[in-house]
């Protein structure tokens, strides 16, 4: 009944800058996004309600048909990847993680910023991620647990004051630490890249993973394309965000339907 699909999560619209590539990769694939707006942001939660949340989303788009999971989102993966592939062993769950090992290859003057949720610094995958890295590397890294910046980009606004404010007060402190290299390590970042960019020069680079997710996405999907690749949006919280947030970043796209999705 429901085609074979591509399932991809977010606390909210920040894993549309995922799905951006992913769809850019898969033009034929069929995907089904949902946004858990109403529980954002994951990265001020327990790791028992995040990976709570993430189960249950799993679960509702295993149900509508998906064979393929992309956790699109760092904070998800970092405390709850494990538990989704030790539930689903046969489906491919494929997560994002902070880009260490590109800065690292991209940082010319050995000091990179990390920007990230503080769950997601907290983790202790995010620590192996570092200790893996950075090893004997001479590289000195400064981690930015970014605290209320994804909770204002998640109002669909980029250019509020709110946004506005907390790009000024993480920047300040990366600039302080003479960055040239930063990576967004979390999904909703990249929507605020041009404050960023501004806040920090136009000389940093920054690091963003979803590319590299929609190359593991197209190595592990084993769907048929179809004429009419559908998109399905859904959101625990408002759709009208969703939408506009969709019709901005996504482009043209068929077959789309948004709607309002009750998972507590
Ligand atoms: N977009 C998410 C991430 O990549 C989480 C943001 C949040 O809900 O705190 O970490």
């Amino acid at each position: 009944m429901n085609q074979p699909s591509i399932g991809v999560f977010d606390s909210g619209v920040g894993g549309l800058s995922v799905l951006r590539e992913l769809r850019s990769a898969l033009p034929g694939a069929a995907f089904r996004y949902v946004a858990d707006s109403a529980h954002a942001p994951y990265g001020e939660r327990s790791d028992g309600c995040v990976t709570e949340r993430a189960l249950r989303i799993a679960r509702e788009l295993r149900n509508q048909g998906a064979t393929l999971l992309v956790v699109a989102c760092n904070t998800a993966t970092a405390v709850a990847v494990n538990t989704l592939r030790a539930t689903w062993p046969d489906v491919p769950v494929v997560g994002i993680e902070p880009g260490i090992k590109p800065a690292l290859a991209l940082t010319r003057s050995g000091r990179v910023g990390v920007m990230a949720t503080r769950a997601t610094l907290a983790s202790t995958r995010f620590a192996a991620l570092l200790r893996a890295q950075c090893g004997d590397s001479k590289v000195n890294v400064h981690l930015q647990a970014c605290d209320g910046l994804a909770a204002a980009i998640e109002t669909g606004d980029l250019d509020s004051a709110a946004v506005r404010s907390a790009v000024e007060r993480h920047c300040t402190a990366l600039r302080e630490r003479d960055v040239d290299t930063v990576v967004l390590g979390c999904t909703h970042y990249p929507f605020a890249a041009h404050h960023i960019r501004a806040a920090m020069g136009t000389s940093v680079t920054l690091v963003d993973t979803g590319a590299a997710v929609a190359r593991e996405v197209v190595r592990r999907w084993k769907g048929e394309a179809t004429s009419c690749a559908a998109l399905t949006l859904q959101t625990t919280g408002e759709a009208s965000v969703l939408r506009a947030m969709a019709s901005r970043w996504l482009g043209a796209y068929q077959a789309v339907s948004t709607s309002r999705l009750h998972l507590d």
